[in-house]
């Protein structure tokens, strides 16, 4: 029986990282929608809460090209990260599914020699250079029909001005919907109807965007009865 994405979240929720049920779920669903002969690649992997998901709901045959430098302290990165991490993939049991790619996302674009990719999962450094790195180099590895997600989407000022960047006018990356931060792209061509119904969508979350902003910047800042104005809910997430 292929595991369920109650399964696969049992496993992943115990992982420390940054992801909401919802959110897994999405990740969860798309990897099961992996093509055969094509892979799955995380940028970003931390100890593995994304990659146990991914590579829980990918089809028996698929596998996940996990990325990740494993030293970035933004996110107490260093070797007890890289152990934690294969730790946990072995807990849920994907070890064998899974192949790591100890690097920078754009080492591991320049380099790849692997299937087309499926599925791509960008969870990186969140900055402009880097998230523009991640789009450019692996667009041109992604197949016909391929789903790109980004998370921090609309929380991360670098990520979303590179989201602007590459895909508002796009010609071959729509704009399918969000889960909150994590965005939903597809890779196929658009005809202008289609271009302008995806900007759109972008556009219809910046308001969101702006507001997450803004809680952030009062909670560093230390105004909580701003930040509590900007919130819709008691302790919203920022992702
Ligand atoms: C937000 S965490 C990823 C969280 C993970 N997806 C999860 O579910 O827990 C960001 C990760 O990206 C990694 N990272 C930073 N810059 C990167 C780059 N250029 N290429 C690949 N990984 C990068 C960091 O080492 C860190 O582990």
């Amino acid at each position: 029986m292929p595991p369920t994405f109650e399964d696969a979240w049992s496993i992943a929720n115990e992982v420390d990282g940054w992801l909401l049920e919802r959110q897994g779920r999405a990740l969860f669903e798309a990897a099961g929608r992996v093509a055969s002969g094509s892979v799955a690649v995380e940028i970003g992997s931390h100890r593995g809460k994304s990659a146990v998901l991914i590579a829980m709901g990918l089809p028996e045959s698929n596998r996940l090209t996990a990325v990740d430098p494993f030293d970035d302290p933004r996110w107490g990165g260093g070797p007890e990260s890289l152990t934690l991490f294969q730790e946990n993939l072995a807990q849920a049991g994907v070890s064998a599914k899974v192949d790591l790619f100890k690097g920078l996302s754009e080492e591991a674009s320049a380099q790849w020699a692997g299937q087309p990719v499926g599925f791509l999962w960008v969870d990186g450094a969140h900055d402009l250079e880097s998230t523009l790195k991640d789009f450019d180099g692996w667009l041109p590895h992604l197949t016909r029909g391929a789903e790109l997600y980004v998370h921090d989407a609309f929380s991360a000022v670098g990520t979303t001005r590179a989201i602007l960047r590459r895909f508002l006018f796009s010609s071959n990356v729509r704009y399918i919907g969000s889960e909150r931060t994590l965005a939903k792209f597809k890779v196929e061509p658009l005809n202008m109807l289609q271009r302008i119904s995806s900007a759109l969508g972008i556009a219809s979350q910046l308001p969101f965007f702006t507001r997450m902003i803004a809680i952030k910047l009062a909670r560093r800042r230390g105004l909580h009865g701003l930040e509590r104005r900007f919130m819709r809910e008691d302790n919203e997430p920022l992702i």
